[in-house]
């Protein structure tokens, strides 16, 4: 299927709002937990088990949270009948095996960013999704920030005009989520810093820009420090993994959208710049522009609306409230699959389309133009 197109595809009737779901996790690492606690904490829904490799971990969850059932393997947890939903948290290359056999097994899924680690991959999902007429939806939790949303109504507003260029950023110094884990390892995790954050800055970037199409990009990747041995994050606990690092470390890419505008995301896990964490973007519009910054994963960061008012400069800062994260991408989820249709499987796949350019670009040092059939 064509990922890039607009798509809509019917699925199964509505479930009325007074069945209770039963909810299952798979992965107990950082990206797990999360799911498990929006489950917990839900109404309407019920945290029915997990699965995970590392039992004393899962132990602890499962007590700590009150569920019943926890078990090693995946395909252990599929077993139970009951489930209805489950979570997808687990290391990138497994994200299209278990998410295709919990639809076939005809359960919604919610797996986690990216989607997989290719448009293949993606597609496939997207496909058994279809097949089964299952909901098929990706965690974007930064897009749920308080900052972002308030970005996007100021934007949504006409407050900056015509917004023509963006540049978007998740850049760390020292951040590479453990050396030699599966993040690191291009067969398993499918690329360094651009998949596993660019994604992200990608995602909420083109949802502030008001969702453009992507129509060329012109990337670099460079992997020059984290060879050495430069960059990894100090506390870290990431699972699994070959050893090594054949991902990039750096990235940067140019992309054109179809209205004409430009948007610049840069995204890596070790570079020499100022210590910790940082993520924003900055928009350029013909009435106004903005800027975000969020610093160390502050849950607001520190949002700048800027104008010319009477030929004079102004800066004018908001303070939004803080966004609730994974709690509101699962409850969006649980809604998509009451509501029985849409999801972010196919737009989480375009994304994967886009990064997937981007290599090819890095590659072959030149611009790669994305085509919508
Ligand atoms: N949305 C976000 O902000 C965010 C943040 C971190 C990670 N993530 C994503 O979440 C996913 C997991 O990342 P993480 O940081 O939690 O990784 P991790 O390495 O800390 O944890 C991976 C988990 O998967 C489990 N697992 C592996 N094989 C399994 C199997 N066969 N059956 C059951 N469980 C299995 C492991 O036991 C472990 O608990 C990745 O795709 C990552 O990109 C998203």
């Amino acid at each position: 299927m064509d990922v890039l197109a607009p798509h809509r595809y019917a699925y199964h009737p509505p479930i009325s709002t007074t069945k209770t779901l039963r909810a299952g996790v798979v992965g107990v690492g950082w990206a797990g937990i999360q799911h498990a606690e929006a489950y917990a904490k839900l109404p309407g829904v019920e945290l029915a088990g997990i699965a995970g490799l590392e039992e004393p971990v899962r132990r602890e969850l499962a007590d700590r949270l009150g569920v019943e059932r926890h078990v090693g393997d995946w395909a252990e947890l599929f077993a139970d009948e009951s489930l209805d939903v489950v979570s997808v948290a687990v290391p990138t290359f497994l994200h299209a095996p278990i998410t295709i056999a919990a639809l076939e097994r005809g359960l919604h899924v919610l797996c986690e960013k990216p989607i997989a680690r290719t448009p293949s991959e993606a597609a496939s999902m997207v496909d058994a999704a279809e097949r089964a007429d299952r909901v098929l939806d990706v965690a974007f939790n930064h897009r749920q920030r308080g900052d972002i949303q308030t970005l996007r109504r100021v934007v949504e507003d006409g407050r900056l005009g015509q917004v023509y260029y963006a540049k978007a950023w998740w850049l760390r110094r020292t951040g590479i989520p453990t050396l030699g884990s599966w993040f690191t390892n291009r067969e398993q995790a499918g690329g360094g810093p651009l998949l596993d954050i660019g994604i992200h800055v990608l995602d909420y970037a083109l949802f502030l820009l008001g969702q453009p199409r992507v129509t060329t990009v012109s990337a670099s990747t460079y992997d020059l420090l984290a060879t050495g041995g430069f960059g990894d994050a100090e506390v870290s606990d990431k699972t699994g993994g070959a050893g090594g690092f054949d991902v990039e470390d750096l990235a940067t890419a140019f992309l054109r959208l179809d209205d004409g505008g430009t948007l610049l995301v840069e995204a890596s896990w070790a570079a020499h710049r100022t210590a910790g964490d940082e993520f924003g973007i900055t928009l350029f519009g013909t009435e106004g522009g903005a800027d975000l910054r969020v610093v160390d994963m502050e849950a607001i960061g520190t949002l700048k609306v800027f104008s010319d008012v009477a030929g004079v400069a102004a800066v004018t800062e908001l303070h939004p409230r803080a966004g609730t994260g994974h709690d509101a991408v699962v409850a969006q989820f649980l809604e998509t699959v009451r509501a029985g249709r849409g999801g972010e499987g196919v737009a989480a796949a375009g994304l994967a389309s886009i990064v997937d350019a981007c290599y090819r670009s890095a590659e072959a040092r030149r611009e790669i133009a994305l085509t919508s059939a």
